[in-house]
């Protein structure tokens, strides 16, 4: 059953809609290719859009009411937005839904009431954000519904603030920048600073392979916080406004009277901005050799440095890096489980499964699932 097939039916069924009245909008995941936690330090990314996606069917509802039923969990939720919105006690979904109304209307205009359904295919627990995918799709249904202009930043910097203020993890925009603007057969380099970005092509011989770890990420949001903190502390220490303002020199003269442990957080965000850059040039010359050694790079300093990896997660990685013809492997996304990627020839993706299927689980007892991924379209109103 296709999804926009699954949220019509649910439309309908919980709403009692008129097929003819509802409009649909769908917003992509997104596999990073470079550049991790380097967003909330002002600095670069280069995210790709994948094809699994999160759909909302919407109908204008007459009142003040959002009700949306959640297909996928079989939940619903309902809230007056002509009242304060306040998290959901129990429902983590919903907070998105909540949070998003919440936050659009800042910009001085509240969305209409309306019905919703909701379902996706973007896997929920591997690092490839779903909550963003979600996000950005009810961001385009909440504005379109209202007969209000999406603009992409201003979108994803709502989707941000969500997450930041309703959610409780203080993300930067990575995930909901690249959900909203991505384009297909596209990576862009994003400048987390002043929010402007740049296509760069990848070739359709090109395979984005994404590797679900199986590994349940634990703690993402209390690690995730500290090391934000961790990367400001590093940033007040150097005098920079931001890690994206430091350079290795500045780093290694101030080493001496650092924390060990934020020494080596900057020195991963440093070297992995400057990856960042020269990945972004390698893929745009079709420099494939290039990628290998980069890819490797940033793992070992996710692994070393930032210590967001898990045994398993190097594990994977390594089994992916040696599979004949991988351009290059690593973690990708906030780390502590989630996904890994390899970029390779398409025709190597089968090489790849393969060798996953064959050493991961008997290196750690744990499946892994393989995904084949295409550079595609952000976020918008299905036609
Ligand atoms: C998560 C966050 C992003 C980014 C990555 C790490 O996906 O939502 O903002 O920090 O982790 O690169």
């Amino acid at each position: 059953m296709s999804l926009q097939y699954a949220v019509q039916t649910a439309l309908r069924a919980h709403f009692a809609v008129n097929p003819a009245a509802i409009q649909y909008f769908s917003a992509p995941g997104r596999v990073n290719l470079m550049g991790e936690h380097t967003d909330y330090n002002d600095g670069f990314v280069l995210p790709v859009a994948i094809n699994f996606r999160t759909v909302v069917a919407a109908a204008a509802g007459h009142d003040t009411l959002i009700r949306i039923v959640a297909v996928d969990k079989n939940q619903t939720d309902e809230f007056d937005l002509s009242r304060t919105i306040t998290p959901h006690p129990t429902q983590s979904w919903s907070n998105y839904v909540r949070g998003m109304a919440r936050v659009l209307p800042a910009d001085g205009h509240p969305p209409a009431g309306m019905r919703l359904a909701v379902s996706g295919d973007v896997p929920t627990s591997g690092g490839l954000s779903s909550s963003a995918s979600f996000e950005m799709a009810l961001g385009h249904a909440f504005l379109q519904m209202s007969g209000l202009p999406v603009d992409g930043v201003a979108l994803a910097l709502s989707g941000q603030k969500t997450e930041n203020d309703f959610v409780g993890v203080q993300c930067g925009v990575m995930d909901q920048f690249i959900s909203a603007l991505g384009q297909k057969d596209h990576a862009l380099l994003i400048d987390c600073r002043d929010l402007s970005s740049r296509p760069i092509p990848i070739s359709p011989q090109t395979a984005v392979i994404v590797v679900d770890s199986g590994v349940q990420r634990g703690l993402v949001d209390s690690e995730y916080n500290a090391r934000r903190q961790q990367c400001e502390a590093a940033a007040a220490h150097l005098g920079v406004k931001a890690l994206r303002d430091a350079d290795e020199k500045m780093l290694a003269a101030q080493q001496h009277a650092m924390n060990p442990v934020i020494y080596r957080r900057a020195r991963h965000v440093i070297t992995e901005n400057a990856r960042v850059l020269q990945t972004a040039k390698a893929l745009a010359g079709g420099d494939m050799q290039a990628l290998g050694p980069l890819m490797a790079a940033s793992h070992r300093s996710m692994r070393n440095d930032f210590e967001i990896t898990t045994p398993a997660i190097d594990t994977l990685v390594e089994i992916m890096q040696n599979v004949p013809g991988v351009y290059g492997a690593r973690m990708t996304g906030g780390g502590f489980g989630g996904s890994c990627i390899a970029l390779a020839p398409v025709d190597i993706f089968a090489g790849v499964k393969a060798a996953v299927d064959k050493f991961y689980t008997r290196a750690t007892g744990r499946r892994a699932t393989a995904y084949l991924c295409r550079a595609s379209a952000g976020a918008g109103k299905i036609r």
